[in-house]
């Protein structure tokens, strides 16, 4: 989610600084032309007044040229005004001589004045306009040259010329501001666009959540709540709730069917069962037939169990598995448990320890489960430990939960196999039949993990291959039962 908040503001303030420097740059460009156009309305208007000023007088006066000095040069009375122009005015000849300048061009030195009449020396057009370099310190300059054929025939062509640096003033301090302001606007945009992605993807958090409480198979039966907006976070939610409406469905129709088909395997393996037994204690059954009997009632009896365990968890599956919850001594069913293990450690060879606490340990469980879960892991643990190995049960209490802890020093379980142990029907190593020495269903652990849940608890597990198994059961005083 964040990363999308993220991405999203990354994004749109990408977007926004592309677009703000798009139209920094168009507008710093159009305004760059836009003085340089005024600047070419300001010379061609300088050199239109010249002109006419020029012809007016040759008109009035009829020579305005005067080769009074070393060389031809404008009547005094004539440059005087053209002296006052703000800008570099240059008038020559038909042979391209100066003729007149004004003041401002007196001041240039000979090398840029050079430049500056370069244009006038090349003109073969009634009209020239562009840039010229006239070196430090002006730089550059915007001229016009124009031929004159109306002020007689001595006047040849005036041009007219401004610095640039005049008309680059008003855009270089438009980028200038623009530059400083970019970061404002781009720190604006991502706070902005931080703001807008949280708000917008806030309906997706909180659905997300939703989905994620009811992600275990048991809240199947939850559904997500509507936004009454009607946009598409609500069409997302009705997509979820109509998978979920489907989910369920078909999960209740799984536990449904385990359920029916266990408990309708139950009555016809009762009445095998008793069929065999009272077969074998007849007394004209034949000896062969007795051991195939025999091996029969074990196999009834596993399925018997299977079909038990089942049934067992269709039932907490489908949530009809209620405890029995009664307060009681932990220590007692502890006892129970450890004779029982005692039993069966001393048949396969394995020595049975248990450890408890001195005073009561009270809690409310459902006893019958609580020593199946017991029973499940003691037997497994003399199940796969070999003879003269040892298996210890122990109860111990804190302030906040009660734990149980199964140890033995059996084959123990590989790294690997860890995380299905508790999985339906899971047995490690799938060459193990179910009926060899080692017979079992892979249900046990599952009820197991259930039960403990069931109460509110955990279970964990701890194993060294060839070393040994640690299970450790812990149920919270506060128990949400
Ligand atoms: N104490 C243990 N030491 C070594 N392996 C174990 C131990 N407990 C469980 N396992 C492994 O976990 C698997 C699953 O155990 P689980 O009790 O669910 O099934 P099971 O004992 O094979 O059959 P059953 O359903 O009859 O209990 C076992 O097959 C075994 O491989
Ligand atoms: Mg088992």
């Amino acid at each position: 989610m964040t990363t999308i908040r993220r991405r999203l503001t990354f994004w749109y303030t990408v977007a926004l600084g592309v677009t703000v420097l798009g139209f920094g740059t168009l507008l710093y460009l159009e305004r760059k032309q836009s003085a340089l156009r005024e600047l070419d309305r300001r010379i061609a208007l300088e050199a239109d007044l010249a002109t006419r000023w020029l012809t007016e007088s040759y008109n009035v006066l009829g020579r305005i040229v005067t080769s009074e000095g070393t060389r031809p040069a404008l009547d005094p009375g004539i440059s005087a005004y053209l002296a006052s122009v703000r800008d570099y005015l240059v008038v020559a000849d038909t042979g391209s001589r100066v003729l007149g300048l004004s003041d401002l061009t007196r001041e240039l030195s000979a090398d840029a004045l050079q430049r500056l009449t370069f244009p006038l020396d090349t003109l073969r057009l009634p009209k020239q306009a562009g840039t010229l370099n006239l070196g430090s310190p002006i730089g550059q300059v915007r001229f016009l040259a124009v031929r004159v054929e109306t002020a007689g025939s001595e006047i040849g062509s005036l041009l007219v010329a401004t610095p640039l640096s005049g008309a680059a003033f008003g855009p270089s301090e438009l980028l200038r501001s623009m530059l400083l302001m970019a970061p404002v606007i781009l720190i604006g945009a991502v706070l902005v666009g931080y703001w807008l992605a949280g708000t917008s993807l806030r309906p997706v958090q909180g659905i997300m959540d939703e989905v994620e409480a009811i992600s275990d198979g048991r809240s199947l039966h939850r559904r997500l709540a509507v936004p009454i907006s009607g946009d598409e976070m609500a069409r997302l939610a009705l997509t979820v709730n109509g998978m979920l409406a489907r989910l369920e469905q078909s999960f209740g129709s799984l536990h449904r069917f385990t359920a029916d088909a266990s408990h309708e395997l139950k009555t016809p393996l009762m009445v095998l069962r008793a069929g065999v037994e009272r077969a074998l204690v007849h007394p004209g059954t034949p000896g062969e037939i007795l051991q195939s009997l025999d091996e029969t009632l074990a196999q009834i009896n596993q399925m018997s169990e299977m079909v038990e365990s089942l049934l067992t968890l269709a039932r907490a599956d489908e949530g009809r598995a209620p405890l029995a919850v009664e307060e009681g001594d932990l220590r007692e069913l502890l006892g129970d448990v450890a004779e029982t293990a005692g039993m069966l450690g001393e048949s396969a060879g394995v020595g049975v320890t248990s450890e408890m606490p001195s005073a009561p340990v009270r809690l409310a469980v459902d006893p019958h489960r609580i020593s199946e879960m017991l029973l499940n892991l003691v037997t497994n643990a003399i199940k796969y430990t070999p003879q003269g190995g040892a298996v210890g049960i122990t109860l111990t209490e804190d302030d906040d939960a009660v734990t149980f802890t199964v140890r033995d020093t059996g084959i123990g379980i590989a790294p690997g196999d860890l995380p299905h142990i508790f999985d339906r029907f899971w047995r490690a190593d799938p060459a193990r039949s179910r009926t060899g020495e080692r017979p079992g269903t892979g249900l046990g652990l599952a009820i197991t993990k259930w039960i403990a849940e069931a109460h509110g608890g955990s279970i964990t597990v701890q194993s060294r291959p060839g070393r040994g198994t640690l299970f450790t059961v812990r149920l919270p005083k506060v128990a949400a039962v």
